[in-house]
């Protein structure tokens, strides 16, 4: 074979030891005389030496026409390295170089392989195959493998059972647009690319699997984000005869176990939060619970003292930032700024400053006593010291712009240190969402959600306030995985499409099968998804999901190294029926 070793492998115990290594040539030093190279696979550098006194001067004279990334092939004596380097493994010892054999030149690589590359993003994603060489990656890749090896374990461990589900589908409404495949042996029709596999899955759990899982390919046709790629990975779960807490327990375990495997960290049970509080308290249905910053409503205190701004809102709130009071008009004015940015949209920012000496100083001090200032102080659990933000207007959009902001000062405090871990579950979300302009709703997480049992009689009278069986698991801020308890009941299956806007016609048309499957002896059920690619990322410490990706969309979805997507000749969109050819 090529090697005997890997490039990582070799110590000082194998000093004399004869060894063949291949990889690719990381560096090349020439001092004329002497040549060193480091040659590199993905299991580390090893460093190589040639002399004239040593090799003689064929071989010697070969090396020298070796470039970057030229893959070679050796064979030699491991030695002790004179000067030794302490930031590598193998950076005791060294390879004299018998034979040497070329298997294959390279051109200057478009950029450096090093871990700080000079390559810019685009450059780096049109030749991923060399950026997957440099350690950041290659190290995220593998960490990935890792992740999924202690996942799949761990559920198989628990009887799920992986299955795999067709990619060629119809429409499942999961909130985004579908990728769609025309299919030309029955021209003018289209399959759908999963959104996620959640109707075949439920109905494995009709076809009696009890526990499945599998690591699926998704595809969502939605704006890219850091946390968002077209086409994703989901660790798709369900599970039967099971209520939501069974379903967090064996899911709750399965985090323990991975942040116990990869961090050596035995979290607490997770806090459980609802939707309501999550929002009231940090503005975001993923809290970052990892600071405090708490959100406090603060109506009662600041409206009706004639400071029209928050007269007439309909929420006013604010939270304090420690030891805040000490920042500069400039950097006070640079939140200002920032809570205007479009993507924010607040109006302006109020800020109070809790002085050392007891006083208060704000940006509203014509209108509010110092009575009430400390009044706003006290609701925000604001020390002596510390800084008071307060945003008004609509409650959501407030709440959101607070959390938002709360965030963005954590981030810069270094509040969000990416090594602390703090996973949560937001449970009791709201069934439904109200559609602007119209009597119908849409599924806050997806139309085969069950309601609370509870509130099954809410769907008829007070459709809003009906709460879901269904969860979120939170990782730093990050939603990684959502679930629910699934409606198995036809009748049930069939008021909640209503509600969603679909006649019976529609609702048979894409979902008989599903309400078929419900009459012949349907269990309870549920399950969960988790992203496994945010997943991997927050584990690594990272919220951009793309480099624990092998081959990524860029942020128009494109895949610029095979330059996808690409028109389609005539004669293949003929085919599809997509163009009449002539
Ligand atoms: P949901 O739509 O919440 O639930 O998706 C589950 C998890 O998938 C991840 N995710 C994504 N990751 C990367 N890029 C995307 N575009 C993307 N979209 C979603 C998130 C999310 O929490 N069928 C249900 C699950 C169920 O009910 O069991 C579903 O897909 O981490």
């Amino acid at each position: 074979m090529n090697r005997s070793h890997t490039c990582g492998a070799l110590r000082l115990s194998d000093v004399n030891t004869e060894v063949q290594l291949a990889g690719w040539v990381h560096s090349v030093r020439d001092k004329g005389f002497v040549l060193w190279i480091d040659l590199r696979d993905r299991y580390g550098v090893t460093q190589l030496v040639l002399d004239e006194e040593r090799n003689g001067a064929d071989i010697l004279a070969k090396a020298k026409s070796i470039g970057r990334e030229f893959v070679i092939q050796i064979s030699g004596q491991v030695i002790e390295r004179v000067s030794k380097n302490p930031n590598i493994p193998s950076g005791d010892i060294e390879v004299l170089v018998k034979e040497l054999t070329v298997l294959n030149t390279a051109d200057t690589p478009p950029f450096t392989i090093e871990d700080e590359s000079d390559g810019g993003d685009d450059l780096r994603m049109k030749y991923r195959y060399l950026d997957i060489r440099r350690n950041p990656i290659k190290d995220k890749l593998l960490f990935r493998h890792k992740v999924s090896q202690i996942v799949r374990n761990y559920l198989s461990g628990k009887d799920f059972a992986e299955v795999e589900t067709p990619y060629l589908i119809k429409s499942t409404p999961e909130g985004a647009r579908d990728f769609v495949v025309p299919s030309r042996m029955n021209p003018g029709q289209f399959y759908a690319l999963p959104q996620s596999p959640q109707t075949f899955k439920q109905l494995l759990m009709v076809g009696g699997m009890d526990r499945y899982f599998q690591v699926v390919k998704c595809f969502r046709d939605e704006d890219l984000r850091a946390d968002r790629q077209p086409e994703f990975t989901q660790i798709d779960c369900e599970m039967t005869f099971v209520d939501q807490d069974d379903i967090l327990a064996v899911f709750e375990e399965m985090l323990q176990q991975l942040l116990h495997d990869i961090h050596g960290i035995t979290p607490a049970p997770f806090p459980r939060i609802s939707y309501a509080d999550a929002m009231a308290t940090y503005g975001s249905d993923k809290p970052d619970i990892r600071f405090g910053m708490h959100l406090a409503g603060l109506n009662d205190l600041a409206q009706g003292k004639g400071f029209q701004v928050f007269d007439q809102q309909e929420w006013v709130g604010g939270f304090a930032v420690e030891g805040g009071a000490a920042m500069s008009r400039k950097e006070i004015d640079a939140w200002i700024d920032w809570v205007k940015r479009p993507q924010i949209g607040a109006k302006g920012l109020v800020w109070v400053k809790c002085n050392e000496d007891g006083s208060y100083k704000s940006s509203v001090d014509k209108f509010f006593s110092q009575e009430d200032l400390a009044e706003w102080a006290s609701a925000c659990k604001a020390q002596a010291g510390d800084l008071v933000l307060v945003l008004s207007g609509g409650k959501t959009k407030t709440l959101t712009q607070l959390g938002q902001l709360r965030l963005a000062v954590a981030e810069e405090k270094g509040l969000r240190n990416p090594q602390v871990f703090a996973p949560l579950w937001v449970v009791d979300f709201p069934l439904l969402e109200p559609l602007e302009d119209s009597d119908h709703f849409h599924a806050m997480h997806h139309p085969f959600t069950a309601p609370k049992p509870e509130h099954i009689q809410q769907l008829e009278t007070s459709p809003k306030t009906v709460l879901a069986n269904a969860y979120d698991l939170v990782l730093n801020g990050n939603e990684i995985g959502g679930g629910s308890i699934r409606i198995h009941d036809r009748a049930v299956q069939e008021r909640m499409f209503s509600l969603l806007g679909f006649t019976k016609q529609e609702a048979e048309e894409q979902f008989g099968f599903l309400m078929d499957a419900f009459r012949y002896g349907a269990p309870p059920h549920g399950g969960i998804a988790l992203g496994f690619d945010r997943l991997v990322a927050v584990l690594g410490g990272h919220e951009s999901i793309r480099d624990y990706i092998a081959f990524p969309k860029n942020n128009s979805g494109k895949d610029v190294m095979i330059n996808a997507p690409a028109p389609l000749d005539d004669e293949q969109l003929g085919e599809l029926s997509l163009k009449t050819t002539s």
